[in-house]
């Protein structure tokens, strides 16, 4: 299988989380991608016509994304078990889209001041995000900690990813007050193994 990847990214990093958790890093072969919509050449998209990674090539030649469809077909495949049977699958779906949701937020505050000219950007639009983000962070600290003391599963890898960005794109901002038990669970997954082979670069 063939992953279109850069390090950068918190969607790309949930898959590697996953590849590593399964002990199945090297039945996929990484393929350095580029991200910026404003150079579609360097995106990869034969494997996915939205040009957004990650993207992955099964070796049937088949194309698979964006990253939550990715995902769900290694978990499968590897026999990974990060989506529990339900009733319970339907937590770990609605944590995994709750974290999707977070990261999006914070990835275009990033793209605002960061790809978008400087006379075009909106703070307000950016505040609007992060109220969103803390919005979304406030309800896991009050309604999901009982799911996060529980055995790993996909939302917990796409939350873990979710705060590792918060922390790498916007540590000025602090996610963490108001969070006490989120910041307690959040120290503690940040070291697992698959956590610490996917940081973002430094
Ligand atoms: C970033 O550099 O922040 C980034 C890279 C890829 C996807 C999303 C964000």
């Amino acid at each position: 299988m063939k992953l279109y990847h850069t390090a950068a990214s918190p969607f790309v990093r949930k898959v590697m989380v996953l590849l590593n958790e399964a002990g199945a890093t090297d039945r996929v072969e990484l393929i350095p991608a580029a991200v910026s919509p404003l150079k579609p050449d360097a995106m990869p998209i034969d494997s996915n016509p939205l040009g957004k990674i990650p993207a992955l090539e099964t070796d049937d030649g088949v194309a698979i994304y964006d990253s939550r469809v990715i995902t769900r077909y290694l978990d499968e495949v590897l026999k990974a078990g990060l989506y529990p049977a339900a009733p319970r699958l339907w937590e770990t779906l609605t944590l995994e889209a709750t974290a999707e949701g977070i990261t999006e937020a914070a990835v275009l505050i990033r793209y605002e001041f960061h790809v978008r000219p400087e006379g075009s950007r909106s703070h307000d639009w950016a505040e609007g995000q992060w109220h969103k983000i803390d919005r979304a962070l406030t309800a896991v600290e009050t309604r999901w900690m009982a799911h996060l003391s529980g055995q790993i599963d996909m939302g917990q890898i796409a939350l873990g990813c979710a705060l590792g960005y918060l922390d790498f794109r916007h540590s000025d901002r602090d996610w963490r007050s108001g969070h006490p038990a989120l910041v307690a669970w959040y120290d503690r997954f940040a070291g697992r193994p698959s956590m610490l082979a996917t940081l973002p670069p430094g």
